[in-house]
């Protein structure tokens, strides 16, 4: 039997829970003229409802995570390659040829798949804009792509003023509907809601947070049922009060319990095994980790494990401050409804140390 849990990569089908409301509301935005910006800490599953939200659609769509990307001539190439995906190349020939840099374009004749690619110290910003005006000629009104840029906070990074240039282009685009991710909450706000930013108010704002508990936990239990000696709704609840509700570690726990489980079904103490080994195993991360921060947030991280407060006197307000605000977008704390640390085995490792 397959492990019913899946962790770490885009989910959808058996594997995906809820977010009926989050896809309705994406869906309204890809049908209409405007540009959504969905914004949560990492892995709290803001690619898994997009992806879902865009097929639903039916729509022509292309999606680009920027964290894979290595320069603007690149994001270029990837763009026109997706591009390529959902259009055939015959018919795009006549437009390609207004290109200012004409790009090399093969395909593989075994998978059929496209490759782009364009000499190298060529211009990325005249290449880009020229990809991007092809996407907006290949569509109509009628006929809107949607564009996905993941990690969409990555363009401040890429290339100087690239914000500033994509914006121009976008601004005159009709046809095409972005979609713009991104997990660091503080560069992405300082994208979108700084006033002397090229995309302040570019789109409507989205936050997605963490699943609703009873609706996870039903997933959790329905999932663990006649796997064990405890019952599925105590581990459930377990998990739950274990990661917070957090959609990644839920799963991800659920998976290792599970196969403890199946592999094992002696072990006494399912839950705690399970959790004992996902420490071990990443406990080489975690040091690692631990020796590139400095003390006061090593101090902070320890007083969060335990649930401490951090006004103690020890450390100036202002310094607690800048570290946690620096450990917040590093993404080892997240902040929902209080400050927390992001990931529960790390901080069942921390734990293990103080
Ligand atoms: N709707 C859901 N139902 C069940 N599990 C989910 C759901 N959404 C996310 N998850 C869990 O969270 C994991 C991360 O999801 P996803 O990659 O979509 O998040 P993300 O916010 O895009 O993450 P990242 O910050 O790494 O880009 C998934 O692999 C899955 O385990
Ligand atoms: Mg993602």
């Amino acid at each position: 039997m397959e492990n019913p849990f899946k962790y770490g990569t885009i989910v959808d089908a058996d594997y995906f829970t809820d977010r009926i409301d989050e896809v309705k509301y994406i869906s309204q935005f890809v049908n209409s003229a405007n540009h959504l910006i969905l914004i949560s800490p990492r892995r709290f599953g803001k690619s898994s409802v997009v992806a879902k939200a865009v097929k639903q659609s039916g729509r022509k769509s292309i999606t680009i995570n920027l964290q894979q990307v290595t320069s603007v001539a690149d994001f270029s190439a990837k763009l026109l390659r997706e591009f390529f995906k959902v259009h055939p190349m015959e018919r795009m020939r006549h437009l390609i040829s207004h290109f200012r840099i004409i790009p090399t374009i093969s395909t593989n004749p075994l998978t059929g798949s496209i490759d782009v690619g364009f000499q190298p110290g060529v211009d990325g910003s005249v290449l880009l804009e020229d990809v991007m005006e092809l996407i907006e000629k290949g569509h109509s009104e009628e006929d809107r792509i949607i564009v996905v840029l993941d990690e969409f906070q990555e363009i401040l990074d890429l290339a100087p003023r690239l914000d500033k240039k994509m914006r121009a282009i976008m601004q005159e685009q009709k046809h095409i509907n972005y979609i713009l991710l991104g997990s660091q909450e503080s560069m992405m706000t300082e994208i979108f809601e700084r006033k002397k930013s090229p995309f302040y108010h570019f789109g409507e704002m989205m936050r997605l947070n963490k699943l609703p508990r009873d609706i996870f936990h039903d997933f959790l239990s329905d999932r663990l049922k006649n796997c064990f000696k405890t019952s599925s709704d105590e581990l459930a609840d377990y998990i739950l009060d274990y990661t917070n509700n957090h959609p990644y570690y839920s799963q991800q726990l659920a998976a290792t319990i599970w196969n403890i489980g199946t592999l094992q079904p002696e072990t006494e103490d399912v839950f705690h095994a399970a959790i004992e080994h996902i420490v071990t195993t990443h406990g080489h991360d975690y040091e690692r980790l631990w020796m590139n921060i400095n003390r006061t947030s090593k101090w902070i991280l320890q007083r969060l494990a335990k649930k401490g407060v951090l006004q103690t006197g020890e450390y100036p307000t202002s310094t607690i401050y800048s570290a946690l605000k620096r450990l917040q977008k590093d993404g080892y704390v997240i902040y929902s409804d209080s400050y927390e640390i992001e990931d529960p085995f790390f901080k069942e490792w921390i734990l293990k140390g103080v």
